[in-house]
């Protein structure tokens, strides 16, 4: 007889970004999952099928799973964890008042699973965390209950607007575990995701915390890297696109996340990298590169704002700037960090108006400036009567707009383009002042 394999019951802490999207994933497999949280609206709101974030693909797997029982909601964390073999550890670790991670979360929810401890069990820490939480979170449980339980990590690499897809077809799975016996059993709970021979890495806890920082603090600073070359094309004439095809053949250095832009933003990449810089400082070691590649992004969310202040000279004040795209990356509705947020409060400052559009984060940036802004639902409303377009963010739809409608609407045809969604010859042949990020148009013909 053919062996079945077992539901596993699982309880999430945190339903957010992470947390939702394991819980909905997990019970997508066929387990047990009950997820907890400590916002009672939003806890009901899941009940009702209401997703409180925007993730392409989640709403549809919430809904099924919990229509067909295998996902439920509650905030009562000692009911929800009763049944679980293991519990995740969803909860934010934000940027503390020092720059290294907040552990409130972390800490305040062990100490109540421990609390509420009335059969073994392994916690599993998803939240990004410094290293030593595993040892240190294990070591504040066990002030709190006899129990007998274990503390393992499982970092996370999901990107939000891609999540789903990151969580069951990922690159690979890492965990930080003190015995066989919890790898293996962290093995099942995965294995439906790695049929594609992706690996199941195995390691300690200290090691998985530390990957998990090591991944952010390479994708930023390829992010700040290619953003200083940007900046330095611009000066010295050369094209940050040409030079990135130039560079991205070599395959010691490919393609991927060389992207020049307005600098990262989001919940990770800021938060992540200033931990590391804590983390560093708290040993007594500098993190030099680490420390250069914040401030590259620091200076880089001015670009777009600097390039706008110039275009208009001293006539600044009472010029209208359009804003394509709000949300830190396309595909979420997440404003964490969000270089369009920097824009905004530059451009205000200067006195100009500001009409944004987003296709999904205009609530989550009405909840911060209220009517100082003018909002559109849609991306050529925001341009009507507008001196200059700023695009942020690269949702597809930007990518191949109208640009006769754009003309037309646009008081100065005048686009600032973060992102270097088009090419700047032929803009200036359809007669738009257009500046990218690095970029150059040699007017002399290049011979192939
Ligand atoms: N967002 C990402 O793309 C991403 C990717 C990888 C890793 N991470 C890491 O995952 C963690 C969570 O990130 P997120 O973006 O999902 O955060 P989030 O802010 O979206 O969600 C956190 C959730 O935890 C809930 N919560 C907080 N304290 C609680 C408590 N005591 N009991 C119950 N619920 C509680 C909050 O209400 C919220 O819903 C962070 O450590 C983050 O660094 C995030």
């Amino acid at each position: 007889m053919a062996l079945r394999m077992k539901a596993v019951k699982i309880a999430v802490v945190g339903t957010g970004y992470v947390g939702l999207v394991t819980g909905t994933c997990f019970a997508e497999s066929g387990n047990d999952v009950i997820c907890i949280d400590k916002v009672a609206s939003k806890v009901e709101g899941l009940k009702n099928g209401i997703i409180p974030i925007y993730e392409p693909g989640l709403s549809e797997l919430v809904i099924r799973n919990h229509r067909d029982g295998r996902l439920t909601f509650t905030t009562n964390l000692a009911e929800g964890i009763a049944d679980a073999e293991m519990v995740f550890i969803a909860v934010g670790t934000p940027q503390g008042d020092d720059g290294g991670a907040d552990l409130r979360g972390v800490w305040g929810v062990g100490k109540e699973i421990a609390e509420n401890l009335k059969s073994p069990k392994i916690i599993v820490i998803k939240s990004t965390v410094p290293v030593g939480t595993n040892a240190e979170l294990a070591r504040r449980m066990s002030e709190y209950t006899k129990v007998p339980f274990q503390v393992a990590n499982n970092p996370e690499f999901l990107k939000e607007g891609a999540a789903i897809d990151d969580f069951t077809k990922p690159d690979r799975v890492v965990v930080g575990v003190r015995t066989p016996d919890v790898a293996a059993r962290l093995h099942v709970l995965y294995k439906p995701f790695l049929r594609t021979e992706r690996p199941f890495l195995v390691m300690t806890p200290e090691s998985a915390e530390m990957t998990k920082y090591v991944a952010n603090c390479m994708l930023a600073t390829k992010i700040s890297f290619i953003n200083e070359m940007a900046n330095l094309c611009e000066r010295y004439q050369a094209d940050i696109n040409d030079v990135r095809r130039g560079i991205g053949h070599d395959q010691r250095i490919g393609f991927a996340f060389l992207f020049p832009g307005v600098g990262y933003g989001g919940s990770c990449f800021p938060k992540d990298i200033r931990a590391v810089i804590h983390m560093a400082r708290a040993k007594g070691i500098p993190s030099r590169m680490m420390e250069a590649v914040d401030d590259v992004n620091e200076s880089q969310k001015d670009v777009l704002a600097t390039k706008i202040l110039k275009h208009f000279g001293d006539k600044a004040a009472g010029k209208t700037v359009a804003i394509w795209g709000l949300a830190f990356k396309p595909r979420t509705d997440d404003i964490r960090e969000a270089p369009a947020l920097t824009l905004i409060d530059q451009l205000l400052a200067a006195g100009v108006a500001v009409r944004v559009h987003d296709p999904e984060a205009i609530a989550n940036v009405r909840e911060i400036y209220g009517d100082k802004l003018s909002y559109s639902d849609r991306p050529y409303g925001a341009l009507e009567q507008a001196d200059a377009l700023a695009i942020v963010t690269e949702w597809n739809e930007f990518r191949n707009p109208d640009f006769k409608v754009m003309l037309a609407l646009l008081r100065s045809p005048v686009i600032f383009d973060g992102r270097n969604l088009f090419d700047p010859a032929q803009m200036e042949k359809l007669g738009f002042t257009y500046e990218g990020i690095g970029r150059y148009v040699a007017h002399e013909p290049v011979s192939a």
